[in-house]
């Protein structure tokens, strides 16, 4: 039975996507629909189908056999945000926006929604914020591989990206050892080193460089010739899109105008081969990992978070809450204000023990020693 007046919920899945959005999927309609009698409206391609009333009802059987599929079946987008919409191009090539919430509210209204489950990283969150200051009923369900939503321990996605790299760094650790190479690889984040830093101490690489500790070239080259002359003919570095040297800028590969967060990182790793090479002498080369990190099936704790998470969205839901976040906080899934987690990112701190550990085995981080 439904209740607390609700009989029927918009679901979009919003931003980049990744692995288990279609766990929570899953989740949230079996939940809504099996055992609480709510009607699940899907929203197609996130905001962007609310905005252009891409809608359709959700039924059991349509998310029956996904929990195990990558990607997501709703579609997604991370290029719109109803308060600022881009609807085309000036004379001058720039992009013209305008506020369509209102579209969007008569779309809400149309489809008589209840609520809204939203399940995306920060930039979805300061969309939904826009609709709870409308006074809809927003619940939230943090996803992202960047790990980089703030009131959460973790973020669905994070756990198959750091494999994915992992395994990815494993194998050009052999090839590396073979041909006596600097192998970086670098990986996604944004302004978080969350996947660098996993990914890189799980693979035992050499150097790790995170954007929350600035690098200097120097202290990478030296370490680079001290393994040499302990005959460690080959070394790994794992190095974050949003890495940089101190005092310098990140890498930014391009600026798509249209989308809420412009700014696309990539890049800083071939510049960190070709300086280790003009530096040292040792032969460099660059893997850019890139969306694989973003694709393909999710991990057993993917599945597991993802189902949890979606679970509890819907249990929020009917308990009567209004606009909250699903988190996860010392191992118990919780919630807080969702208005709390919009515009902001949870960065890698620098006392984080999984750096103090990997220190230890002797990692280099590319700062200098006791800074
Ligand atoms: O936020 C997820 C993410 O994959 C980041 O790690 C990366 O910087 C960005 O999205 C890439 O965005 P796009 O898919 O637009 O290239």
């Amino acid at each position: 039975m439904a209740s607390q007046g609700i009989k029927r919920i918009g679901l979009l899945t919003g931003g980049g996507d990744c692995p288990g959005l279609n766990a929570v999927i899953r989740a949230v309609t079996k939940t809504a629909i099996m055992n609480h009698g709510v009607q699940v409206i899907g929203i197609e391609d996130g905001f962007l189908g609310l905005v252009q009333n891409r809608i359709h009802e959700l039924l059991p059987e349509h998310v029956s056999g996904i929990l195990t599929v990558g990607g997501t079946i709703l579609g997604t987008s991370n290029k719109c945000n109803p308060s600022r919409y881009c609807t085309g191009m000036d004379d001058r090539g720039q992009p013209v926006f305008k506020d369509v919430t209102d579209r969007c509210m008569d779309h809400l209204q149309h489809w008589r929604l209840d609520a809204l489950v939203v399940i995306g990283g920060d930039g979805t969150m300061s969309c939904a914020k826009d609709f709870v200051r409308r006074g809809v009923n927003c619940i939230g369900v943090p996803k992202t591989i960047d790990n980089d939503l703030i009131g959460t321990d973790i973020t669905f996605g994070f756990q198959t990206a750091v494999e994915t790299a992992t395994c990815a760094i494993d194998r050009i650790h052999t090839t590396a050892a073979s041909h006596h190479r600097v192998m970086v690889v670098e990986v996604m984040g944004r302004n978080a080193g969350w996947i660098a830093l996993h990914a890189g101490v799980a693979s035992g690489s050499d150097i790790i460089l995170l954007p929350e500790i600035p690098f200097d070239y120097g202290v990478i080259c030296d370490f680079i010739a001290q393994r040499h002359r302990h005959h460690r003919s080959c070394t790994i570095a794992c190095v974050s899109e949003g890495a940089r040297p101190v005092g310098g800028k990140q890498i930014v590969n391009h600026h798509d105008p249209t989308s809420p967060d412009p700014v696309r990182l990539g890049g800083i790793g071939k510049i960190v081969a070709d300086e280790i090479e003009r530096r040292t002498g040792a032969e460099s080369r660059v893997t850019v990992l890139g969306h694989v990190q973003r694709g393909g099936t999710p991990i057993h704790s993917d599945r597991l978070l993802g189902t949890r998470f979606g679970y509890q969205a819907i249990e929020l839901l009917m308990s009567g809450v209004r606009n909250r976040l699903v988190v996860m906080r010392n191992h118990k899934v919780t919630d807080i204000d969702l208005l709390d987690a919009a515009d902001k990112q949870r960065l890698v701190s620098l006392d984080d023990p999984l750096i103090a550990a990997a220190r230890a085995v002797g990692t280099c981080f590319g700062d200098a020693p006791g800074e």
